[in-house]
């Protein structure tokens, strides 16, 4: 192969076209079919989707010789099976969900009252009740319940199962109310939050990571008949290496319109999926079903650098020498760019996504991008420094 051609190949190895993935493959592989036999532990197989039944996953949590091969058949799972599991009774404890939606519904009324009607991603703001980082909110507001919820044994060990350990746990309140509007079909966190243009940016071994860097849950908080819109979900979608880019192209839509499962909830059960499987909330269309969920977005440990950094101080330390540089035309814009880059935080997460929302997008905007709006518009440093502890108090939890 001559030198042209190699070069050519790599770069259309390792930077995805906004047409990549060929749809042909992608039907064959969401044609697949589920077989029982493959899945030793599961209680039963639905619409293609796994069913584990939660009195089992409790008594294998304290089994020394069955706990890693249930585990091994989840990650197997989420890998190259359906990418979706659902655990029957994942909470047992009704009291304990019960007393968990009064807390939330608590937490609704006074974020409403203090006027503040969360912004949600992929719904019209306001259509939909919403608490972001229900986590700390339920932990806050009632530590006994918030024990009691979170010492679920399917909860930890579908986490541990995929991420390993140290996972980091947080999770947001979602209430889809009668008539609440269906999400666009879409994957998750991380390149599931971005537009085409920033997905592009990342190399094709990135978005075979993402995959593996967080876990997607959803605790019933109310039974769910497909009348009040619990997740439509395409099986085996997971696998679809180009699917960040390529699901937002009509016919992956069409498809997933015309293709997509959908499981009824009881109150207490758990699905849990491969952020990369391709999901969105149904609609619902019951009179008076509040579809409350708990969803549970579960992190890699991996992912974080190994020291904590004050970039803000770097910021706000940096900013005058950048400024300098860039009148004297001492360094290029594309020089000052790098100089940012190891700068200032260049990531929208983990934010407060109260405080900071994101605006025009789904994600909120970066320090990075801060940064070199400041520099642009000639900013003062004492402005730059006030506009970096403004951003910092946003993002704090
Ligand atoms: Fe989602």
């Amino acid at each position: 192969m001559d030198a042209m051609t190699l070069r050519r190949r790599r770069r259309e190895t390792v930077w995805l076209d906004r047409q990549a993935g060929d749809f042909e493959a992608f039907r064959a592989l969401v044609s697949k079919k589920t077989d029982p036999a493959d899945w030793p532990f599961a209680a039963a197989v639905e619409k293609n989707v796994l069913i584990y039944d939660g009195r089992e996953v409790r008594t294998i949590a304290r089994d020394l010789e069955a706990r890693p091969e249930l585990m091994a058949e989840w990650v197997e799972a989420f890998s190259s099976g359906p990418g979706v599991i659902v655990v029957k009774g994942a909470i047992a404890d009704h009291a304990v969900i019960d007393r968990a939606s009064e807390v939330f519904n608590a937490i609704v009324q006074a974020e409403k009252e203090k006027g503040k009607a969360a912004a949600d991603h992929f719904a019209k703001a306001g259509a939909n009740d919403r608490i972001w980082n229900s986590l700390q909110k339920h932990a806050l507001a009632d530590a006994e319940n918030f024990v009691r919820y979170y010492a679920s044994d399917a909860i930890a060990m579908v986490s541990e199962a995929w991420l390993g350990r140290g996972y980091q746990m947080t999770a947001q309140m979602n209430r889809v109310n009668p008539s609440g509007k269906a999400q666009v079909p879409h994957r998750d966190y991380h390149l599931g939050f971005m537009s085409p243009e920033q997905m592009q940016s990342y190399p094709g071994h990135i978005h075979g990571i993402s995959p593996v860097l967080t876990l997607q849950g959803a605790v019933a908080h109310c039974d769910m008949p497909v009348e009040s819109g619990p997740t439509l979900l395409l099986p085996y979608s997971q696998a679809f290496f180009e699917g960040y880019l390529a699901f937002g192209r009509p016919e992956f839509q069409a498809h997933f319109a015309e293709h997509h499962v959908q499981l009824p909830l009881e109150k207490g059960d758990a699905v849990f999926f491969n952020p990369a499987l391709m999901h969105g909330a149904g609609n619902n269309v019951s009179a008076d079903i509040w579809r409350m969920a708990n969803l549970l977005q579960v992190s890699s440990a991996f992912g974080r650098a190994m020291e904590s950094i004050d970039r803000d101080a770097m910021c706000k330390a940096v900013y005058p020498a950048l400024a300098a540089a860039r009148r004297s035309g001492a360094l290029t814009a594309g020089e000052i760019a790098n100089a940012i880059a190891a700068t200032a935080e260049g990531y929208a997460f983990p934010t407060n996504l109260d405080s900071d929302p994101p605006l025009g997008g789904l994600a909120p905007k970066t320090q990075n991008t801060m940064m070199a709006e400041a520099l642009a518009a000639g900013m003062a440093p004492a402005a730059f420094a006030a506009l970096v502890e403004t951003q910092a108090d946003k993002r704090r939890a």
